[in-house]
């Protein structure tokens, strides 16, 4: 189904930057360098700068950049790693992957992020690990989370999939954990023309380690010497990203702008709009209502496209089922949840009409 107001359009995007974009792919065609050449290792360098990072480690998506570093962490089979059920199932995919089991924690919903005191309770002699996630572009309570992390000893990988460049009092999301993960998926803020992801770290060692675990475990003498992997991030990308990542606070900008016009345009859902947080990016703009599936109906009929991030809880799918979770504020959310259109190459001069439409169909 087509639509005037669809809810992410990332050729939209790249079209803003086409030239730009044309000259960098033309670069890399030139070089015949195509794999972990120079436009990774400048993006590296630029973007762990941006994050006030001291390493970047350019991978194959983000769903790798997870597992790549609960791996480096030595996180794997017979561990529990405590996350959320409110997510993409990449999350729990990543931590599956290393052998571990994803461990669902509620979430509060005024962060709509993990809560630390469910999060406290659910720490067993398992536990070796906490993911929480910066859902929607929007800070978890990363500082309490930590505090926990700490008094337990758990290592803490940062899900920043949605949240490059999102902060807290100035400080980036991704440098409060041990790693974080970042998705260049093409609707990320921050988005390639294909997968891509990396890992940012403050630690040399995991950055050494995702390098060997991301080149099929080998070290600079290309000796294969611990377990590996293909999960390299492509030359094109990186020059792609290396293009947009200058634009990407005023592209942040430009979300918070149309967030404002739909809090004050839809200030009747009251607690139904998200969390008002001054470092979220927006990743989506997800609203909570009560009569979900017929409002997301009635958009579509107008031309309005919409989604569902995240309905069900992971706890409810197949790969991941925890009849054990109990998970109320869970799936109160994901009974509720409904992304509106945010990016702003779609919707900056016409948030009216989505607003108008919202507010008709909520009368
Ligand atoms: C919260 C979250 N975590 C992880 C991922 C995985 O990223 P990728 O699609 O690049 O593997 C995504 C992507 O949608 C995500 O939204």
């Amino acid at each position: 189904m087509s639509f005037a107001i669809p809810s992410a359009a990332p050729a939209l995007r790249l079209a803003r930057f086409s030239a730009e974009i044309r000259a960098a792919v033309e670069r890399v065609l030139a070089s015949g360098r195509l794999i972990l050449g120079p436009e990774v290792e400048s993006f590296e360098q630029n973007l762990a700068a941006y994050l006030g990072l001291p390493h970047c480690v350019g991978v194959a998506s983000g769903t790798d950049a997870l597992a790549l570093a609960l791996r480096a962490l030595g996180i794997g089979t017979g561990d529990e790693v405590a996350t959320v059920a409110m997510t993409a199932p990449a999350t729990a995919t990543a931590i599956l992957s290393t052998g571990a089991t994803p461990r669902f924690v509620d979430i509060d919903p005024r962060s709509r992020g993990m809560d630390p005191v469910a999060l406290e309770s659910a720490i067993t002699h398992e536990t070796a690990a906490i993911v929480p996630v910066h859902l929607h572009g929007s800070p978890a309570p990363i500082v309490e989370i930590m505090a926990i992390a700490e008094r337990h000893g758990l290592a803490v990988v940062e899900d920043c999939a949605q949240a490059c460049g999102a902060h807290i009092n100035g400080r980036k999301l991704g440098s409060f954990g041990q790693a974080a993960a970042i998705s260049f998926y093409p609707t990320k803020n921050l988005g390639a023309m294909g997968d891509g992801g990396a890992v940012v770290t403050h630690d040399a060692a995991i950055a050494e380690r995702i390098r060997r675990f991301r080149f099929y475990g080998m070290n600079a003498a290309e000796e294969a010497v611990s377990w590996g992997t293909n999960s390299r991030l492509d030359e094109i990308q990186a020059a792609i990203l290396s293009v947009l990542l200058p634009h990407l606070d005023a592209h942040n900008e430009e979300r918070r702008q149309v967030a404002r016009a739909y809090r004050v345009g839809l200030a009747e859902l009251e607690s139904g709009l998200p969390p008002d947080l001054p470092g979220a990016i927006y990743h989506h703009f997800a609203i909570a209502a009560p009569n979900r599936e017929r409002l997301a109906q009635r958009l579509a009929e107008k031309g309005i496209g919409t989604r569902r991030h995240y309905s069900p809880g992971l706890h409810r799918h197949g790969a991941f089922a925890d009849r054990s979770a109990n998970l109320p504020e869970t799936d109160l959310l994901a009974a509720r949840t409904l992304s509106l259109p945010i990016q702003p190459e779609v919707v900056l001069g016409c948030s009216d009409r989505v607003i108008e439409a919202v507010r008709s169909c909520l009368s």
